[in-house]
């Protein structure tokens, strides 16, 4: 029977990737990476799993798609073909609304724009937990996705396009966060081919320039939020100046600001709704 160092050497040598061979042999085997040194022999069935997985991530399809599996700053989510991966790059933005909502009392409504798998949406459940939470989602693959990573969490699934999404709530809305499709069409052939190939167009591609959903969310986080209320959303690295530019020709918000991310890139930009406070 095969071992455990024998396999991982072999997964290594293919992928060019070690901790991806562990993920996926601890993936065949039904146990957490952290437990393989604990296993002493693979049964043939597992080791014939664990090289097929091998064979597709060589491939190029994702690992997340192939263990079914993301993890998302506290939270694991459930992904798969037709669901936008949750990437680190998204992890610091969706810590600044954390901790906006924190110094805000009582149970704050927090929007959040193209929910993907729902993996912001589930942090902010898990991290700041009390909170009145809604997330949009237009694609119905994504949104029975999200509905599953967020059942149990409080969290409401919408499933439509943000442009038209929770009139209700407008004027109430305490934070609204938004990581949505922001490459230029014509940047098809810099993405990486792996992410072209696998990940849904809907998540990644968003006009000539980029920025068309980006103009949607200054529109409509606009009209959710209330007076002092918070926006905050995901952008290219060549967009911060740009995206400014949206937030601030969208007017009706104060302290237009971009941010880096954790490789200080320009990642993410926030802004205030202006406008009276009640009371
Ligand atoms: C870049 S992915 C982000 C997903 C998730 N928030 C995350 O960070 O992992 C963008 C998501 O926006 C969704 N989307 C695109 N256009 C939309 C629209 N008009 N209304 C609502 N969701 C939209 C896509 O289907 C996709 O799931």
């Amino acid at each position: 029977m095969a071992t455990v160092p024998v396999l991982l050497a072999d997964g290594t040598r293919r992928l060019r990737a070690p901790a991806e061979a562990r993920t996926l042999l601890a993936h065949a085997l039904g146990v957490e990476p952290a437990r393989l040194a604990l296993v002493h022999e693979v049964p043939p069935d597992a080791a014939g799993a664990y090289a097929a997985l091998v064979e597709r991530r060589a491939a190029g399809e994702p690992v997340q798609y192939l263990t079914g599996r993301a993890w998302f700053r506290t939270v694991e989510v459930g992904v798969g073909p037709g669901v936008f991966i949750p990437r680190p790059e998204t992890e610091l933005m969706t810590g600044w609304a954390i901790d906006r909502l924190a110094a805000l009392p009582g149970d704050p409504v927090v929007v959040e724009l193209c929910a993907g798998s729902g993996a912001i949406s589930a942090a902010i459940a898990a991290e700041r937990p009390g909170c009145r939470q809604y997330a949009v989602e237009l694609s119905p693959i994504a949104a029975r996705v999200a509905e599953q990573n967020l059942a149990g969490s409080g969290v409401a699934l919408v499933e439509g396009d943000m442009a038209e999404a929770l009139g209700e709530l407008d004027g109430t809305v305490d934070l609204v966060i938004a990581n949505p499709p922001y490459i230029p069409l014509e940047a098809w052939e810099q993405v990486a081919v792996d992410v072209r190939t696998h990940e849904p167009e809907v998540a990644l591609f968003s006009g000539a320039d980029g920025l068309d959903a980006l103009r949607v969310v200054a529109r409509v986080a606009k009209r959710l939020l209330r007076p002092g209320g918070f926006v905050c959303a995901e952008h290219a690295e060549v967009q911060g100046g740009s995206v400014v530019d949206v937030f601030a020709a969208a007017g009706g918000y104060s302290q237009v600001a971009d941010h880096p991310d954790l490789n200080d890139r320009p990642r993410y930009v926030t802004a205030v709704r202006a406008g009276k406070l009640a009371g």
